[in-house]
């Protein structure tokens, strides 16, 4: 494969030249300020403490990106906010996957429009995904021309002189590269609470599936440096951040464009990182999983035993069409090879049913496979066609009926195997990492096992953000309900 040569910034270096030119400095508080000590933010808006608040839909690269737009705002000196109605600045970080997470986005920038014509001096920004897609742009420009500010993929770096310019200009602001002409490193990032932290390792994806609007959105793999991985890692364990999730369209494809290292040197290497307990990725692709990664695994115990391999579907014409270079015999020797080499993973999967031309018979081998598989957990999707994707121009006679049909069998099939596979855990006692009170019960306290299942534990504050051992006392679809039996003292 050619090489893509692709320069290396660092994000104040980079960001440094627009500031001074505008009489910014950055501050020993870690925020851009003027002279007088005024903010950037107070600079644009006029207020001492602007307040910013954020949506993100999508996979947890988007998240990690919203997090790297949080950690550039609080630079700029806007404090975060999660109530829309204080914000002086909302920012919608959307996804394009499916129609689906494409219509969410598009509902809420409508529900906006109100609060814009309230507060008119709110300013209104989307990047994501979804803005990478021209019709995006284009339905934007025409429906929703509240909007102040839309950006992609490619420059969510570029957010200092973005909202300069939406701030000065008087119609929308759009600027959405097709490309990405440089890695940008040590961008700021305001994290999650917790010990948990995301790390991209590769951006984009070369892999082109024929359903797929991810390499539109995304662009070319460029594979970050493993000294730029490893010192963010690093600096992660000094900050006490515990679990890392190693992130990537194709993790597997890691190094390609780098030339002498690949993912399984990336994941010992990030394995052995002192601090860092539990090391995880998301998310690989079978036909770059190799036998020497899933030994890497195998040998690492920090490593976690659960191996995310989206198949889509079980039949191989429909693998052929979808262009994701495995047959179904490829995949299961791979399958083959984690249950030799870890023989306590979970496997989990990615779907989709109702490709275009999918019939019976190939949907049939696809719930063949997931019998045969036994997955732990598998994400099922109705095929939904995407714009400029080679697969949403072919002819299609399966009924939407019948695709709804085959999802609903799908489900009915995986959900009984998780149930039966959880409840082989029952008696059975696991590390976990205890998360903290749930979403919907106080008294109850959220957990995961290494190999990311969700135990619901009774409430214990001192446990929170912990690591320690739960006996599994029950199992449900989705869960499974223990009691914590010792927990460790803290870092
Ligand atoms: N890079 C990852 C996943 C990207 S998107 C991979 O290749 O596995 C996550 C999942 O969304 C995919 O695995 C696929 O199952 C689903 N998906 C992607 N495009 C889709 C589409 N057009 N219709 C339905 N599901 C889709
Ligand atoms: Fe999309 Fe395929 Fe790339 Fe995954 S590997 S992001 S499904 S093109
Ligand atoms: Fe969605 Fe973009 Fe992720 S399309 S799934 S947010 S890469």
């Amino acid at each position: 494969m050619q090489r893509l040569e692709i320069p290396v910034v660092s994000y104040n270096t980079r960001t440094a030249g627009f500031m001074s030119a505008l009489g910014f400095g950055l501050g020993a508080d870690g925020v851009w300020r003027d002279a007088s000590g005024c903010s950037f933010a107070t600079a644009l808006t006029g207020k001492q403490t602007p307040a910013a608040a954020s949506r993100t839909w999508g996979c947890q690269m988007n998240v990690a990106d919203s997090e790297n737009l949080h950690g550039q705002l609080q630079a700029l000196g806007y404090a975060a906010s999660d109530d829309e109605a204080v914000a002086d600045l909302i920012l919608l970080n959307t996804c394009a996957v499916r129609g689906t997470a494409a219509a969410h986005a598009l509902g809420e920038i409508g529900r906006l429009k109100q609060l814009k014509l309230e507060r008119p001096d709110v300013l209104l920004g989307v990047c994501g995904c979804l803005t990478q897609m021209p019709e995006t742009v284009a339905y934007l420009r025409e429906h929703a021309p509240y909007v102040d500010l839309i950006f992609g993929t490619h420059n969510l770096h570029d957010l200092p002189s973005l909202l300069a310019r939406a701030y000065r200009d008087e119609a929308q602001t759009v600027d959405i590269w097709s490309q990405a002409p440089e890695t940008v490193e040590h961008l700021p990032a305001v994290r999650g609470a917790g010990v948990r932290a995301w790390v991209n390792i590769i951006y984009g994806c070369d892999k082109y599936c024929t359903y797929c609007i991810v390499p539109t959105t995304r662009g070319r793999e460029r594979s970050r440096r493993p000294g730029d991985v490893l010192a963010e890692v690093e600096g992660l364990a000094a900050a006490g951040f515990q679990e890392v999730t190693l992130l990537g369209q194709n993790v597997n494809s890691y190094g390609h464009d780098l030339g002498d290292v690949d993912f399984a040197d990336l994941l010992a290497a990030v394995a052995e990182v002192p601090g860092i307990r539990w090391v995880r990725y998301t998310t690989s692709h079978p036909r770059d999983f190799t036998e020497r990664m899933v030994r890497t695994v195998a040998e690492h115990p920090r490593i976690c035993e659960h191996f995310h391999l989206p198949v889509q579907s079980g039949s191989d014409r429909v693998l052929r069409w979808m262009n994701r270079g495995y047959t179904r015999a490829d995949y299961l020797r791979l399958i083959d090879a984690v249950r030799r080499h870890v023989p306590d993973a979970a496997i989990t999967t990615d779907l989709i049913v109702g490709f275009p031309r999918e019939t019976e018979a190939d949907f049939e081998q696809t719930l063949e496979l997931v019998a045969e598989v036994g997955y732990d957990n598998a994400f099922t999707f109705q095929y939904s066609p995407r714009a400029g994707t080679p697969a949403a121009r072919w002819e299609d006679p399966v009924p939407a009926g019948i695709k709804k049909d085959r999802l609903d069998r799908l489900n009915a099939l995986q959900y009984g195997i998780s149930r039966r596979r959880n409840e082989a855990l029952v008696g059975s006692d696991c590390e976990v990492l205890v998360e903290g009170a749930s979403r919907k019960d106080p008294e109850v306290f959220t957990a995961r096992t290494r190999t990311n299942r969700l135990v619901l534990v009774p409430a214990r504050p001192d446990a929170a953000q912990r690591f320690g051992r739960a006996r599994i006392t029950a199992a449900q679809t989705w869960t499974l309900r223990g009691e914590l039996e010792h927990v460790e003292a803290g870092a």
